[in-house]
């Protein structure tokens, strides 16, 4: 079973062709950061404007790069939320009317199970269930994935999602948008024990909810405080020690979860997967624990199209479909 897929619940125009569910025959993506970099952030009416103008050139493409006409396509998936209204709304006009003109069946997706599956793209003897840990710029979870079609939400956040303060404080040190892999790099100089920003929920023991927006104050009251008083500040040192705590409390609730669930294999994903300081730390913490550690490639872990059109497949082998009437859910939950 083919399925061509659409993403457009950010800044990314993505389509592509997925076979069985597993097999990636095309995934093109097409970024919009270097048209909202120097905004300091995606601007929502300038990204549906440029998914507009991006998304049937996409399709066209990643059925070129697949090899396919339309007639080898057997069903239509898209992002139906969480994302940008507007955003998502051009992926799903687009994705109707190639279901509706090929007279092919429609297939909606959670934006947050697609970053899941794209473990399923990696790792192709991945099965469920499994524990996922999901660090993205709109999202920070901690999922039992039960079976393909059955999900377990552990903990999420509260407040500010991972790679969200991430890109703030960036943004703050003068960093362009997204600032996440500039802090990556700077906190690799830096001394992480150097300054001890507090703990996020550190009274509530047991939970496996984040809670980002009283650390995210807190380094920028740092830098503003410096900043006012004209001290230097070592921003190498500021960004190991606003890494190291959260690596520590997102890697901490995963070992708790995995505890709790008794799974050995723990499967990373969203776009946060690619900072060095949460890769290693976890992966230290899985070897100790004898558990599985799955991260899927750069690609497949920021927004794409295959992973989208994986997730479909499990939801099409259990006949949940989507009307034409289909709506984008910009909060969609999970
Ligand atoms: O999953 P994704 O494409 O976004 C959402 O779907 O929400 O991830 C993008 C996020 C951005 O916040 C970006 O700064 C962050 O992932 N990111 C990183 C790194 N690479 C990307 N954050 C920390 N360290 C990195 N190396
Ligand atoms: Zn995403």
């Amino acid at each position: 079973m083919k399925i061509l897929a659409f993403e457009t619940s950010c800044d990314e125009t993505s389509c592509a062709v997925v076979e069985d569910g597993r097999r990636i025959c095309s995934n093109v993506i097409s970024t919009q950061i270097a048209i909202h970099k120097k905004f300091g952030g995606v601007v929502p009416e300038i990204a549906s404007r440029h998914h507009i103008e991006d998304v049937l050139p996409v399709a066209l493409e990643a059925l070129r790069e697949a090899d396919c006409t339309w007639d080898d396509i057997d069903a239509i998936a898209v992002t139906e939320g969480p994302g940008l209204v507007g955003a998502l709304l051009v992926g799903v006009a687009a994705a109707k009317a190639c279901a509706w003109a090929l007279n092919k069946p429609l297939i909606a997706v959670n934006h947050m199970e697609g970053h899941i599956f794209a473990n399923l793209l990696q790792y192709p003897d991945l099965e469920p269930p499994f524990l996922s840990l999901v660090v993205s710029g709109g999202h920070t979870m901690l999922v039992v994935v039960e079976d393909y079609n059955t999900f377990k939400l552990l903990g999420q956040t509260r407040d500010d999602a991972a790679g969200e303060t991430f890109d703030k404080i960036a943004r703050v040190m003068g960093f362009p948008y997204p600032g996440g892999p500039h802090i990556d790099r700077l906190a690799a100089e830096g001394n992480a024990e150097a300054i001890h920003f507090p703990i996020p929920l550190r009274r509530e023991h047991d939970t496996l909810d984040f809670s980002f927006s009283g650390l995210k104050s807190a380094v920028i009251n740092y830098l503003h405080t410096a900043e006012m008083k004209k001290q230097e500040v070592n921003k190498a040192d500021v960004a190991a020690s606003f890494q190291k705590t959260v690596v520590d409390d997102v890697v901490g609730k995963a070992m708790q979860a995995l505890e709790r669930t008794g799974f050995k294999t723990l499967a990373l994903a969203g776009g946060v997967a690619a900072n060095h300081g949460l890769r290693h730390t976890l992966e230290e913490e899985c070897h100790k624990r004898g558990v599985r550690l799955c991260r899927p490639d750069p690609v497949l872990c920021t927004d794409n199209g295959a992973m989208i059109g994986c997730r479909a497949y499990y939801m099409a082998q259990a006949g949940v479909y989507a009307p034409l009437t289909l709506n984008a859910d910009p909060r969609l939950p999970f």
